[in-house]
């Protein structure tokens, strides 16, 4: 054995101890990196050394080739539990940050629910749907045509000025925003024959002052029946019924004359009062009653005006005010409350979440 290859020996000794020694002292993945580049990277000292092997005589070069390639895999084998530790704990120590709490309570989202007039409308379509009508939608914005002349009301008849209309546009073209659900009437009749039993529940629009019972715009529900036969009882029992199952069993309901030109005879309806069964109170004004609105049968000249004939067919047509419904029903004071857009109102009958 050499001088030179003494040298390298001790220094194989002396690598060993120091890495080994530094190993010790690593303890996160960038030290690691360090001491791993220093000793056994390809730049680092075991390479340098195998490099140098150059220098020894040709004799000791094997055994010290082999010393430091001993050296490496030991100086490996060290390295490698210590590595797998490190990542080890950095997976830990990410999971715990990262990590949710699943028993946390969550933030409660605002649910929304069905304004009191939508639930009103679904309400209604379901009592009809039970009594074989079926619901259908008109637009809002008509014509004259429509929302007075084939509801029998000329441009001279008086009765046109009962409406207070919202013209679009024109007033030449009578381009209007419809006065009630009544222009359903003439527009159902064109599409289907008889027997004809629908509902349209809408919006309808009036030129008018607001106050705790006007609103400008509001929302109703027409009826109307077409076919051989049909009574002044049909309707009756139809409105009957509607009131008895808005307002339960008891309920009865009252026709008085009234005059409107599409209807003849002509009624206004009303049922008694279930708050106190008739007797009289804050909620119906003392009178024992509560208006819902007009009625009657289909007036020749409307069936005529759709091309149906008068001698074969009768019909009856009724209309209410759902405002007006839901208030009576819940006690509701202010017509404007509905178009007001205040949760504590609204909310009041988030029963119905959709
Ligand atoms: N359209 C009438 C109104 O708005 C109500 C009504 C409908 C009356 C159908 C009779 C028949 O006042």
């Amino acid at each position: 054995m050499t001088d030179g290859s003494h040298g390298l020996s001790a220094r194989i000794n002396e690598v060993r101890e120091q890495a080994i020694e530094e190993l010790k002292s690593v303890s996160d993945g960038e030290t690691l990196r360090d001491w791993e580049r220093k000793w056994i990277g390809p730049k680092g000292e075991i390479t340098s050394m195998l490099r140098s092997l150059g220098s020894l005589a040709k004799e000791d070069r094997p055994a010290a080739g082999r010393d430091a390639q001993a050296l490496r895999s030991k100086l490996e084998a060290a390295f490698t539990p210590v590595q797998e530790l490190i990542e080890r704990q950095q997976m830990e120590r990410r999971l715990a940050e990262e990590s949710i709490d699943v028993t946390l309570p969550g933030r409660r989202p605002d649910i929304g629910a069905a304004h009191p007039i939508s639930a009103m409308i679904d309400e209604l379509i379901e009592i009809f749907a039970h009594l074989g009508f079926q619901a259908v939608f008109g637009p809002e914005v008509e014509t004259g045509r429509y929302n007075f002349d084939l509801l029998n009301i000329p441009a001279d008849h008086p009765a046109r000025d009962v409406w207070d209309t919202i013209i679009i546009d024109d007033p030449a073209a009578e381009i209007v925003m419809r006065t009630h659900t009544s222009p359903m009437q003439a527009r159902t009749m064109e599409r289907l024959d008889p027997p004809i039993r629908v509902i349209v529940p809408g919006r309808s629009y009036r030129y008018e002052a607001q106050d705790a019972s006007h609103e400008w715009m509001f929302t109703q529900l027409e009826g109307l029946a077409v076919d051989t036969n049909i009574t002044m009882t049909d309707l009756k029992g139809v409105l009957q019924e509607l009131a008895r199952q808005l307002f339960g069993p008891e309920r009865r309901v009252r026709l008085r004359c009234d005059f409107f030109p599409f209807v003849e005879p002509g009624v206004d309806f009303a049922v008694d009062c279930a708050i106190c069964n008739g007797k009289g109170c804050r909620v119906c004004k003392h009178s024992g009653w509560l208006e819902m609105g007009g009625a009657g049968m289909v007036h020749p000249n409307v069936l005529r005006g759709v091309g149906y004939d008068p001698e074969k067919y009768t019909g009856f047509a009724f209309g209410l005010g759902f405002e007006r419904l839901v208030m009576m029903k819940y006690g509701v004071d202010d017509i404007r409350a509905f178009n007001g857009n205040d949760l504590r109102f609204l909310k009041k009958f988030a029963t119905v979440t959709i």
